[in-house]
């Protein structure tokens, strides 16, 4: 949600950088974008409501826009309606102080009010807008940028990351507080940004700054400061992907490609925490993870994730329950020597990241799950287990979410009293190559076109199948704007049955031929009783198939696997359907890839 770019040492290419930088953070989501250049003269600001496109358009032939620093970004509004005028920079009464910031300034009504009584003039409806009004006041008193910049945020409350410019100053001015901020360090030059991507092919040198740290980038290098002021010394991280890896790689969209990276990434999960020979799991980061209980918190898809752990965790005698983590962060349930456990592809969801928090506040250990190595999460919680998946661009999580199923049935075989399933550790092993079979074979583009005029979409399924009905609506609701619900397939005749009609496709998942792909079979008949079409997603053990219109085939395996097999063809359905109504499948209206307001 939003996103934040910096830059010292381009030299000319200082512009070119910032607008490349905030094309790389676009994912994240955003309604509106802006750019402000300076160094040793004054500020130029430009900003539009709208995509990156009307900022570049605006920028075509403005020689003055140049300078040697700059700080750029991409709005995801919370005050104001996304407008030129509430477009971030910000800046202060006279020009020489330009501000862009993401997250919430809860006293901003109280600053404002001050300010304006003191004569500053607001142009935005923004909490924003204060900042550069209040670093304004203290350079009118007296104090140097880098003074009056720390006493403007000593006066913020709420959540931030903000990067500003002084006029006539060659600095980068950053501080951080409960939204992601990350330095990237290179030969001469120094950047500042939300997420890695929007530097990564200039360096993969980084260093994740800490709530209520500060920062200033100069010629000089780069400078870390505590609260108190205090240079403090991060650690220099080194990212392990490359700028290609957050490229579209030939593929019209980056949900398509990263549904196509399944394989890879879930390779990269297994490697070397699976011995297929010895048909052990070892997972280094679960080293001293042993507990009585788990509660799995986490929201969206991670949530879907979360459900599917729990069931799994439940089934090897560790009592477990997912939760939603906005819920879980204001009324917890009784958890007495329950571990904590975050699901989070970003790991600075907000709502996960306040269950997480709430949960050590009780004195809870806690554990991320994560793909974002440095993220507040990962940073936050006891421990931390990456599942591995690479950059997710698109804003509808598909790689990253059966990388936390896989993650999940290791963590389930780590922590198991039994010894490790064989079967399970065979289809672990299996796994990435199950899901290329589907990739490769898959009648989801036919499906889809088949049903594009219904009226709506349902997915059922049982057990560990309920969670993947539920990601399957999940999906389809996110990038086709569709209405899709998802039910277990138990539920349907309580209620949901009234909305089945001819013109309601209903995806059902059913794996093997046990007792619950029996009953799902007969909610198969309940629905076809009623004229509506079915799609079965099944391995053909059970007679699904006799029964449905049309068969999006996996292969057999175990059950557990199967769940995220069974996925990968209900993510080509939601994809193929998007594509074929012209949606703008990787930026979603209304969403943001990583949701870092509560
Ligand atoms: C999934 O397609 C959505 N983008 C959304 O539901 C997402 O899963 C949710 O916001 C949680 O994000 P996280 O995994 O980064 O915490
Ligand atoms: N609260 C600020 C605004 O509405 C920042 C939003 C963001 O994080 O993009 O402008």
């Amino acid at each position: 949600m939003c996103g934040i770019i910096g830059c010292v040492g381009r030299g000319e290419e200082t512009l070119g950088t910032l607008v490349h930088g905030l094309s790389k953070l676009e994912y994240r989501g955003y309604d509106s974008a802006g750019v402000a250049l300076g160094g040793t003269g004054g500020l130029g600001v430009l900003k539009r409501a709208g995509e990156i496109e009307a900022l570049r358009a605006a920028l075509e032939g403005r020689s003055e826009f140049s300078g040697s620093v700059g700080i750029g970004h991409t709005r995801w509004s919370t005050h104001g309606p996304p407008t030129d005028e509430n477009a971030h920079p910000h800046l202060d009464c006279e020009g020489r102080v330009a501000v862009v910031h993401n997250g919430i300034i809860e006293n901003y009504q109280a600053l404002r009010d001050e300010l304006a009584g003191a004569g500053h003039a607001f142009e935005s409806d923004t909490d924003t807008e204060v900042v550069p009004h209040l670093i304004e006041a203290e350079l009118a008193a007296g104090s140097s940028p880098e003074a009056a910049f720390r006493a403007a945020i000593g006066r913020l409350e709420g959540s931030f990351a903000i990067a500003c410019l002084v006029a006539g100053r060659e600095s980068v001015f950053v501080a951080r507080n409960d939204s992601p901020l990350v330095l990237g360090i290179a030969e001469g030059a120094t950047y500042l940004a939300s997420d890695v991507p929007a530097f990564r092919e200039f360096t993969d040198r980084v260093v994740y700054l800490e709530d209520g740290q500060f920062a200033e980038l100069s010629p000089d290098g780069w400078v870390v400061t505590d609260a108190a002021g205090a240079v403090v010394e991060p650690p220099i991280e080194t990212v392990s992907w490359d700028a290609e890896d957050t490229g579209k790689s030939g593929y019209d969209h980056f949900m398509l490609k990263e549904i196509h990276e399944q394989p890879r990434a879930l390779r990269q999960c297994l490697r070397g925490r699976v011995d297929e020979l010895g048909g052990s799991v070892t997972v280094e980061e679960l080293g001293a993870f042993d507990p009585e209980r788990v509660h799995l918190v986490a929201a969206g898809t991670s949530y879907h994730a979360a459900l599917y752990g729990a069931q799994l965790l439940c089934a090897d005698g560790i009592p477990a329950e997912a939760h939603y983590a906005h819920e879980y962060a204001s009324s917890p349930p009784p958890a007495a020597g329950a571990t904590v456990v975050g699901v989070s592809q970003s790991g600075e969801t907000a709502d996960t990241l306040a269950a997480t928090r709430e949960a050590r506040r009780r004195g809870a250990a806690t554990l991320a799950v994560t793909n974002t190595v440095g993220s507040t999460m990962a940073r936050e919680c006891d421990e931390t287990f990456y599942i591995r998946s690479g950059p997710e661009i698109g804003v509808a999580a598909t790689k990253t979410f059966a990388g936390q199923q896989t993650a999940l049935n290791l963590l389930t075989q780590v922590v198991s009293e039994a010894t490790p399933d064989r079967d399970v550790v065979s289809a672990l092993r299996d796994l990435p190559g199950d899901i290329q079979a589907v990739l490769d074979g898959s009648s989801a583009e036919a499906v889809a076109e088949t049903y594009l005029d219904a009226d709506a979409y349902f997915f059922i399924g049982r057990g560990l199948n309920y969670p993947v009905a539920l990601e399957g609506a999940l999906k389809m609701k996110e990038i086709s704007y569709e209405h899709a619900e998802g039910f277990a397939a138990g539920e349907l005749k309580h209620g949901p049955l009234a909305l089945v009609t001819e013109n309601t496709p209903v995806f059902a998942t059913v794996v093997g031929d046990d007792e619950l792909a029996r009953k799902t079979v007969g909610n198969i008949k309940e629905v076809e009783a009623r004229n509506a079409p079915v799609v079965a997603v099944t391995d053909g053990e059970s007679d699904a198939g006799r029964y449905a219109d049309h068969t999006l085939e996996i292969p057999r395996t175990n059950r557990r696997t199967a769940a995220i097999v069974a996925n990968v063809q209900l993510q080509l359905v939601s994809y193929h359907t998007a594509a074929k109504l012209g949606r703008p499948i990787d930026k979603p209206r209304n969403l943001a890839k990583s949701v870092t307001v509560e």
